[in-house]
């Protein structure tokens, strides 16, 4: 006995004594198998561009992104999922140079896959948004606002040029009600059954995008309220949830990551397929800020944060440190 009572029959502090111990017990491990890198390649560049709001990740050339598609394989990353940066001057209103068939995302997925074969899934990015000079995710209708339907069109032509291209799985990620299923049938009808879809089903509308609209070169002005979700609805997501399986979603993500876990981890114990989780531009931004600043333990942050999102229950992350995490596994 103690002055103050008696002393504790369970002790679970002795499953923390040793390193050898945590780790046995460890309930959740991180495997270069669950990471997806996120890669942006740039067209008519003869250097990579650093972007500055990441500091660490760049505009790709064409042949600096076949080298980091090696590097991941090499690392043991599962995929890379690829972001096209078209010319300024290639921009417009309907997004043209993303349905061109050499395209700089269309370029880009040959010459991974030409480089990586199938030893690295290649994903793609099926958005309007990198391409379009207003910077909305869709063809706006006459009152600038963004259509839906007239979307859908354009995004089963990306669906067919991407796949042309080789890709192994599509990522529409713009949060038009009914793209699953559009770019479902568009794949099916040109013989592309065998491409996956990697649904955006649970996409907030969020400020942590900041720095990949940099990334992209974006002109958005204004916000994707309109089509993306109100961080404050966990409910909807289930409702996204249920279109894109019921449309043919193979795979269902959740993205911003960190601030949202509790919207994966209900998507994660609803959806009876894999599911992932984006840890966006701004996640990334945010630690390597603090740590540049001497904040925070920079490897440290970044290992918990995707503990984190593992053990909220994601069987894939998309995170740009995917290489060099994997590297230290
Ligand atoms: C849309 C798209 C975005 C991101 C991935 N796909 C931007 C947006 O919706 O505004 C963001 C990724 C990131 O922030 O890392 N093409």
């Amino acid at each position: 006995m103690t002055k103050y009572g008696s002393f504790p029959g369970a002790r679970p502090r002795r499953l923390r004594t040793t390193p050898a111990v945590r780790r046995m017990v460890a309930e959740h491990r991180l495997d270069p198998a669950d990471l997806i890198l996120p890669a942006f390649v740039r067209e008519g560049i003869t250097e990579p561009v650093p972007i500055n709001a990441m500091p660490g990740v760049v505009q790709h050339t064409r042949d600096t992104l076949r080298k980091a598609a090696v590097d991941a394989v090499e690392a043991g990353v599962a995929g890379i999922m690829l972001f096209g940066v078209p010319l300024d001057e290639k921009k417009d209103a309907a997004g043209t140079a993303g349905t061109d068939p050499d395209g700089i995302l269309q370029q880009a997925i040959r010459d991974v896959r030409s480089e990586t074969g199938d030893d690295l899934v290649v994903m793609s990015d099926l958005c309007l948004d990198e391409y379009t000079d207003h910077g909305h995710c869709g063809v706006l209708d006459a009152g600038g606002r963004v259509d839906n339907d007239a979307t859908l069109e354009r995004y089963a032509e990306m669906a067919q040029v991407q796949a042309d291209a080789g890709v192994h799985v599509v990522g529409p990620s713009g949060m038009m009600d009914g793209q699953v299923g559009v770019v479902r049938d568009a794949l099916d009808q040109t013989g592309h059954e065998d491409v996956s879809i990697l649904a955006y089903t649970a996409k907030y509308s969020s400020a942590f995008y900041g720095p990949f609209r940099e990334a992209v070169g974006s002109s958005l002005k204004g916000d994707r309220k309109t089509y993306q979700q109100d961080p404050a609805n966990l409910r909807e997501s289930l409702r996204e949830l249920a279109l894109d399986l019921e449309e043919g979603a193979d795979m269902v993500m959740v993205k911003p990551a960190l601030p949202y876990l509790d919207v994966l981890a209900k998507i994660a114990a609803e959806a009876p397929v894999p599911v992932a989780a984006y840890q966006i531009s701004g996640e990334y931004a945010m630690i390597e800020a603090a740590a540049e600043k001497g904040w925070i333990d920079r490897d440290k942050a970044i290992l918990e944060t995707l503990t984190g999102i593992k053990r909220a229950g994601a069987d894939m992350i998309l995170t740009y440190w995917a290489t060099e995490v994997a590297r230290g596994l």
